[in-house]
């Protein structure tokens, strides 16, 4: 059987999460969040877009001078300022990298940039030329690639790439692609650019229609090594593709993956309520993976289930991913087994069955009035019980 690829995650939390409006950072901040990316052992951290602002300029030298085991990049539009700016940024880091855009889709072409696709082309190749002034390691995207004509995509990028881009990144900008159509621009553009294997291949989704994992895993599997993500899918309007799921889905499916991350993804909960704590956007509770109920049990049948065998109902260990452990939420829905269980953690022995059920009939009237029962509540019926009897 042949090696697995590896499928590098590129983290733009402190980039494109940062605009998410209300979630901007202070230069501390994200050097505290960069440090555990780092440990998480992403790939390359997208730290800022320098010529934003004097601040940001200053949080993407910070983090470039505190990271040592990711790439640390910076964005920058595809004009000279944009790049001198973020080369300058980058200077101390270990290993940095300039991450260049311009529009290629007709909407932004004509009407934002108000530029002819020939002077798009031409500025994307100065602009890439440029940045390799500063590293070896440029990226490239062309903006809005998900509403772009594939002729034109295909041009720019065969022209980037010959400039010396080593990574094309394709974004979905406004979350409009679906995952079969997704997937196959991917195969297209590297079919058909005929150097597209000097350059990885990257993917960039936005979730205005819910899609952006989705969208990013149709990526990959036809051929996209690369992936853009933040943690908790914060980002620009409905966010961007988010970090945990993608890589969950990649290491629990490694049956239909033929690459695997480099993530120890033991560290992903350190970084979702770090990230929710600094920027102030509280994680939902249903949220995949890192939501307070992604491990938590209610219903007597699955409760039944998880303790007879964990992978009735788990397709992932909790702790897999920095939980300290699956929970039992003891509920209207929850059954015997599990409420046995639970007062056996909290040691407390009842003297017969008959016990037993009583508190038992008691803790489902309580839970009719309560939407969640907690070890107090158990003690206290418990006691009233033991009393009784
Ligand atoms: O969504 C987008 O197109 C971007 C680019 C800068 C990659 O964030
Ligand atoms: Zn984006």
């Amino acid at each position: 059987m042949s090696a697995k690829d590896h499928l590098i995650i590129f983290d733009t939390t402190l980039r494109d999460g940062e605009q998410s409006p209300g979630a901007s950072m202070t230069r501390d901040e994200k050097v505290r969040i960069a440090k555990a990316l780092e440990k998480l052992r992403v790939d390359v951290i997208e730290a800022g877009f320098p010529i934003a602002s004097p601040g940001d300029f200053e949080a993407v030298k910070a983090v470039a001078e505190a990271v040592k085991d990711s790439r640390v990049c910076g964005l920058a539009r595809a004009l000279d300022a944009d790049i001198d700016r973020a080369g300058e940024a980058l200077k101390g880091a270990n290993a940095g990298r300039i991450h260049t855009f311009i529009a290629t889709s007709p909407i932004h072409m004509e009407k934002k940039l108000r530029m002819q696709p020939d002077e798009v082309l031409k500025q994307a190749v100065h602009a890439v030329k440029r940045a390799r002034q500063y590293t070896d390691d440029v990226e490239f995207s062309p903006e809005d690639a998900g509403r772009s004509e594939v002729d034109f995509l295909c041009r720019v990028l065969e022209a980037v790439i010959a400039a010396g881009a080593r990574t094309v990144n394709i974004p979905d900008t406004v979350g409009y692609n679906i995952p079969d159509q997704f997937g196959s621009l991917i195969a297209t553009l590297r079919t058909r650019i005929p150097n597209a294997d000097q350059a990885v291949f990257s993917v960039h989704c936005h979730n205005d229609l819910g899609l952006a994992v989705a969208n990013s895993l149709a990526a990959v599997r036809n051929g996209a090594r690369q992936v853009e993500c933040t943690i908790n899918g914060l980002g620009e309007r409905a966010g961007n593709a988010a970090l945990e799921e993608i890589v969950m889905t990649v290491r629990t499916r490694q049956d239909l993956f033929d690459c695997d991350t480099r993530l120890d993804t033991t560290q992903i909960m350190n970084c979702s309520r770090l990230v929710s704590g600094i920027t102030g956007f509280a994680v939902q509770p249903n949220k995949a993976v890192v939501g307070a109920n992604a491990f938590a049990h209610e219903s007597g049948i699955h409760q039944d289930g998880v303790l007879k065998h964990r992978e009735t109902y788990e397709i992932m260990r909790a702790q897999d991913v920095g939980w300290s452990e699956n929970r039992m939420v003891l509920g209207k829905h929850s059954g015997r087994n599990a409420f046995r269980a639970r007062l056996q953690e909290l040691g407390v022995v009842l003297n017969s069955e008959e016990d037993l059920n009583a508190a038992f009939a008691r803790f489902k009237d309580l839970a009719d009035k309560k939407h969640e029962i907690f070890d107090e509540d158990l003690q206290a019926l418990v006691t009233e019980t033991t009393l009784e009897t």
